[in-house]
């Protein structure tokens, strides 16, 4: 459907943005339904001036990635509930100039996850301790999960332990912490096109026996599934979670039921390139 001077913008933001395969999938679902709607993604430095600039466009809404989740809050005019608890958002809804945080992440992983494993009672490590880990450690707690954050900086993994009263804190060095887990999920960065090479923990680590869950999509297949692999561990692509926390997007942003089949062949066309 040809662009118009009535066509309704939404769109993501984040840095680095160059990976996201949102557009991709909100671009084909507005096709199928002929919804006079176009998603464009703005690589982002300046948080502030950015969402500001996107209200007085008029944006519809707004997708919120790596590393502004947390931040972004400062900006909007109203809260969910889950936005509230989690500290984090990845949805933003213009609602005729007031800007509501969703966030769609924590379903969209717990979806993920529970259509491969029961998580009640696991012991899950978290690697990483920002905007999604804060969303994922929010639907574990809701699963009854038993869980371990594993971070980089010392500081910002305590304080998410102390601050969702989980199991505890370690340093993503610690060995024995990650070996015993049943669950291990990277919420880092690390793996994702450019830093495609590298893993956030080492392959010695890896057990059979743990199911290894990689958020990051770009590539499909990163070096931590790769190496839980090879180890004979079960892994779950990031890509399954990016369509579940793009499908209730959809919806907020279009009013309109999301057509899944069609969104979820256009990620996957665009990931086997
Ligand atoms: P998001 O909101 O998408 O989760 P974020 O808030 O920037 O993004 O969080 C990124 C997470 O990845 C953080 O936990 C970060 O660790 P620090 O708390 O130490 O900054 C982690 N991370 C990013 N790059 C990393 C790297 N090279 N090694 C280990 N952890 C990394």
């Amino acid at each position: 459907m040809l662009a118009t001077s009535q066509t309704k913008l939404c769109c993501i933001i984040g840095n680095p943005i160059e990976h996201s395969l949102s557009p991709i999938m909100h671009n084909a679902g507005y096709n199928a339904l002929k919804a006079d709607f176009v998603f464009l993604a703005f690589k982002t430095a300046g948080l502030k001036e950015t969402v500001k600039s996107l209200c007085l466009l008029n944006v519809k809404g707004i997708v919120v990635t790596i590393p502004f989740k947390k931040e972004v809050l400062n900006y909007v005019d109203e809260q969910s509930l889950d936005v509230q608890a989690i500290g984090a958002a990845n949805t933003i809804v213009n609602e005729n100039g007031k800007l509501i945080a969703f966030n769609t992440d924590w379903t969209g992983a717990m979806q993920t996850l529970k259509a491969k494993t029961k998580i009640s009672g696991k012991k899950v490590a978290v690697l990483g301790a920002g905007g999604a880990a804060r969303a994922i450690v929010y639907g574990l707690k809701k699963e009854n999960a038993i869980v371990t954050v594993c971070n980089r900086t010392v500081e910002n993994g305590k304080k998410l332990a102390e601050e969702f009263a989980l199991e505890g804190f370690v340093s993503l060095s610690d060995q024995k912490a990650i070996k015993n887990a049943d669950i291990i999920i990277n919420t880092t960065s690390v793996g994702m096109f450019p830093k495609k090479d590298y893993s956030p923990i080492p392959k010695s680590f890896l057990q059979p026996r743990h199911l290894v869950f990689d958020i990051v999509y770009t590539p499909k297949k990163t070096k931590l599934l790769k190496e839980a692999q090879a180890v004979g561990a079960k892994v779950v692509f990031g890509d399954a979670m990016v369509l579940a926390t793009a499908l209730p997007q959809f919806e907020l942003f279009t009013g309109q039921k999301p057509p899944v089949k069609i969104m979820q062949e256009a990620l996957e066309r665009a990931l086997k390139k």
